[in-house]
């Protein structure tokens, strides 16, 4: 047995692998299960030390987990065995996620099963379903402000819906991913309610203030999130007579991690959610877990202690289970999400590579592959074991986050080049081919955020509308330029829903009051499945880029260096205009190259070593390539994956 090595504690912790094992006497799990306590109990005491007095809340935390373990199903049980002998499935380059609302794919959780097939054969193994837990009535944030986390919204379906869907999904090859909403919960949450009507017990899971006093503090050096939508972090409720920590809307309260028992409720709720299927839970909005007074309170040490004990937590119950971090955060605190020192290895297992996503769209913009190229040299290594969410659009704005340093090293503003990329996706710029909107423009700091679909932002929209066949080829270039980068990086690429058909910005939302005020919504359409049926015509738009998308994700998969493990080295060609990635793996090397402008572009050949001077394959489009002449020319937005011929 392993004791936290220099504690005085050993009691405490020898008693709560008796308790479990106590607790699961009959189970034909219990030697699994202690055999995975061994391994991940200390990491679990750590992290809980590193934020409550673990003597105290270790007894409940075992207590929860004894009884989530004793109701895990017997099927997921396999799933964990056969997981824990392919624990890098999230790694590897067959893994293929996807992203969609519910009710806009598919109507409900039923229809997604429906959906299957389509998925399949899109090569999707990684399925997103955008929040579907009961949310409160009327607006909602797009469901992240949650009422309920053990039932379903009712108009998509029922627990056991989700748990039939999970199911079916995973006999399909396709792993489950749900939303975890922890910063903070709906005011009609019971927890919430129960609050407010004064229970001690409840107002304790909230951060709530008679007065301005400590607010005020905190507001001293607190950023916000929705400057137009909700200003300010606190919000005063009447009923309470107290201020309530609001971070994001004023019906989002926010909970108190550092009260022991929201922990515990968490492990309740991942346990109950991990046993009727899920995958893997998107941590929502992590970064803000923590509060500290003189500190923007993102990303706070507790926050991976805090992330380190849910995952060891579930690493014992529901092996299987694995975490992505939803931290949109500088670059320079993106990689703890995925462990740096003490907790490397330890916190979660994914997380969005956001600087990726902006520098696509920035080297889209300017045609010039430099920022990208010192931006992603300065990230630090991750663990091995991890792997980052790549993606190129999601639900969620673009936040021009360009670090200032780094523009200074290619010898650009940060501020101009924030004001010219958001000026260029957001519709200000009159030579630009991008249709997007501002969102959340903060006058105080010239911040301003980008809405607009993919295909919409890459200037389809606007080439289909001035009925100008060059300009929609070369938006629909630029379009899969941006995504070949997103598929071609390293990590688990997440395509959006929609996006393989080029939808374009919706703008339904406007005449939905729950909608109206957040122009998020026009990068949330609804699946036109007439559409999606004439997928196979490459007269279509939506048919051309299906195709297009469907080579990348097959080629993605033919190529072993593609594993999460190896790290991708971004550097910049003699040309500025064209970007390139290379991967080695014992298996073959892959040297990627994007041009990202929109004029072709030549280049020594050297910038493809280590093949130059020899024939060698195209991996996307699966042509023969010769880089025995001194230089080579790629067409405008033209991207190649270049590795050995076969012998
Ligand atoms: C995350 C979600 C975003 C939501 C916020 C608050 O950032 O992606 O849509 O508004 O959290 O829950």
């Amino acid at each position: 047995m392993q004791f936290p090595r220099g504690r005085q504690q050993a009691p405490t912790y020898q008693r709560g692998r008796k308790q479990l094992a106590a607790a699961l006497k009959k189970s034909p799990q219990s030697v699994d299960v202690l055999a995975r306590f061994d391994r991940y109990a200390p990491e679990l005491w750590d992290g809980l030390a590193g934020v409550y007095d673990v003597e105290i809340l270790w007894p409940a935390v075992m207590d929860v987990l004894a009884r989530a373990i004793n109701a895990r199903p017997p099927t997921l049980v396999e799933r964990d065995r056969s997981r824990q002998l392919q624990p890098d499935w999230f790694q590897l380059p067959q893994t293929v996620g996807y992203v969609a609302y519910t009710d806009h794919f598919a109507g409900d959780l039923n229809g997604i099963a429906t959906k299957i097939d389509y998925l399949n054969e899109l090569g999707i193994t990684y399925l997103h379903l955008m929040p579907l837990l009961r949310p409160r009535t009327g607006e909602n944030d797009g469901g992240y402000a949650v009422a309920d986390y053990k039932s379903v919204r009712p108009d998509l379906g029922t627990i056991d819906d989700l748990e039939s869907l999970a199911t079916s999904l995973h006999a399909n090859g396709i792993a489950l991913t749900l939303d975890l909403v922890l910063n903070h919960v709906a005011e009609q949450h019971e927890w919430a309610v129960k609050a407010r009507n004064g229970e001690e017990k409840y107002r304790n899971y909230f951060l709530m203030y008679p007065d301005r006093i400590v607010p005020d503090q905190y507001e001293a050096t607190l950023p916000e999130v929705f400057p137009d939508l909700a200003p300010g972090n606190f919000t005063w409720d009447e009923p309470s007579q107290r201020w309530v920590w609001t971070t994001f809307h004023s019906w989002q309260w926010d909970l108190n991690w550092a009260n022991p028992d929201v922990f515990c409720e968490f492990v309740d709720i991942l346990t109950f959610l991990g046993n009727k299927g899920v995958d893997c839970f998107r941590l929502d909005a992590i970064a803000f877990l923590w509060k500290r007074v003189g500190t923007n309170s993102q990303n706070q040490p507790e926050v991976h202690a805090l992330v380190q004990g849910l995952r060891a937590a579930m690493r014992i119950a529901a092996p299987s289970v694995i975490f992505k971090a939803e931290a949109i955060v500088a670059p320079s605190d993106l990689v703890a999400y995925l462990g740096t020192g003490e907790h490397a290895g330890k916190v979660s297992d994914l997380a969005y590579h956001n600087s990726l996503m902006v520098q696509a769209w920035s080297t889209l913009a300017t045609g010039d592959g430099r920022l990208m190229a010192q931006a992603l040299q300065g990230f630090a290594p991750i663990p091995t074991t991890t792997a980052w969410a790549t993606y190129l659009r999601c639900h969620d704005d673009i936040g021009w986050a360009i670090d200032d340093m780094d523009a200074a090293a290619i010898g650009v503003s940060g501020y101009d080049h924030r004001q010219y990329v958001s000026g260029y996706y957001g519709g200000e710029l009159i030579d630009s081919p991008a249709r997007g909107a501002h969102f959340q423009v903060n006058p105080l700091t010239g911040d301003r955020r980008t809405s607009g679909s993919a295909a919409s932002l890459a200037g389809i929209e606007s080439a289909i509308e001035s009925n100008d066949a060059q300009a929609l080829e070369l938006a629909m270039s630029r379009l899969m330029c941006g995504y070949s980068m997103i598929f071609g990086f390293g990590g688990l690429p997440l395509l959006y829903m929609g996006d393989e058909i080029a939808l374009l910005n919706d703008q339904r939302y406007l005449h939905n009051p729950a909608q109206v005020g957040d122009n998020r919504w026009m990068h949330r359409p609804h699946m036109p499945w007439d559409v999606v049926a004439q997928r196979d015509s490459r007269a279509t738009v939506a048919g051309q880029v299906f195709a297009r998308m469907s080579a990348l994700i097959s080629a993605r998969k033919s190529l072993a260096s593609l594993h999460a493990a190896t790290a991708s080295v971004v550097f910049a060609t003699d040309n500025p205009a064209v970007v390139a990635f290379r991967r080695r793996h014992p298996a073959g090397d892959l040297v990627e190259l994007y041009n990202v402008s929109a004029q072709s572009q030549t280049v020594p050949t050297h910038s493809a070593w280590p093949f130059n001077g020899a024939l060698v394959s195209e991996a996307i489009t699966g042509t023969t390539v010769d880089l025995t002449e001194p230089t080579i020319t790629l067409a405008p937005y033209a991207v190649w994956w270049l590795t050995a011929q076969p012998a």
